[in-house]
């Protein structure tokens, strides 16, 4: 099945579907792919973390070519086309981004994106959308969400189509337009924010990002770029 110009494999259970993705780039010569599977028994997040497969919602990885250069045009195209996915089904809903690349509805994280380098210039944009429920439970670094429990009532089927239309269209947009329009949808613009990278933690103004979707914190009067890393919203208790 061809969608968007993408080829999307189905499965029923893989252990992650990046995994898979990347045994493809060993053999695939220009394609472009969708794998998707309805459950993993080990998804990945981001930093070493576990991505709970909960039942009815999507997990899936995109395998195209794509200049590492220019990763953060990925990026942005990908965490833009999964709000305007959103947005289809409710113009006025509250979606937001966050760097680098988590989708907020609400308040509460409903996506998350793995990108992932496979062989030769194969990228792995490897994606979780809570459709129908979230993983809720106290050790959580942030609040989370699904679709449905802002109102959105959908499948994983329909949601995939959606973003992969978007998408395709992203992503042959440059990255200042790019730019422009996460900076338009960006939680925490000119707030106070803290950034967590292996251990340290630096606090800044969050002063935007540049057009390799890097960070730029400000501390004091000297600007920082931050290229990895997790944010917290100071005086925001959803973190
Ligand atoms: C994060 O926010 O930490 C990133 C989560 C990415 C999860 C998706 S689910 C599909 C793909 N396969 C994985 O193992 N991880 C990504």
């Amino acid at each position: 099945m061809k969608t968007a110009g993408f080829e999307i494999i189905e499965f029923d259970e893989v252990n992650s579907t990046n995994d898979v993705a990347a045994e493809y780039a060993q053999s695939s010569s220009g394609q472009q792919l969708v794998v998707r599977a309805k459950r993993q028994t080990a998804g990945r997040g981001r930093r070493g973390r576990n991505w709970q497969s909960l039942d009815g919602n999507l997990f899936f990885s995109v395998l195209l070519e794509f200049e590492l250069k220019n990763l953060g045009q990925l990026i942005m195209a990908s965490s833009l086309a999964l709000l305007e996915a959103i947005k289809e089904y409710a113009p006025a809903a509250d979606v937001q981004l966050k760097w680098p690349n988590d989708v907020l509805l609400n308040g509460g994280k409903v996506s998350g994106m793995l990108l992932e380098k496979g062989d030769g210039e194969y990228m792995i944009i490897g994606i979780g959308v809570n459709v129908v429920q979230s993983p809720k439970s106290a050790d959580m670094l942030y609040s989370t969400t699904s679709l449905k429990e802002a109102g959105i009532e959908t499948t994983a089927d329909d949601f995939l189509a959606r973003f992969l239309h978007r998408f395709a269209k992203n992503i042959k947009k440059n990255a200042a337009d790019l730019r422009y329009k996460w900076l338009k949808n960006a939680k925490g613009i000119g707030q106070k924010i803290a950034v967590r990278q292996n251990g340290t933690e630096q606090n800044g103004i969050f002063e935007g990002i540049d057009e390799n979707a890097d960070l730029i914190l400000r501390i004091g009067n000297k600007k920082q770029k931050i290229l990895a890393g997790d944010v917290f919203y100071l005086g925001d208790e959803n973190g």
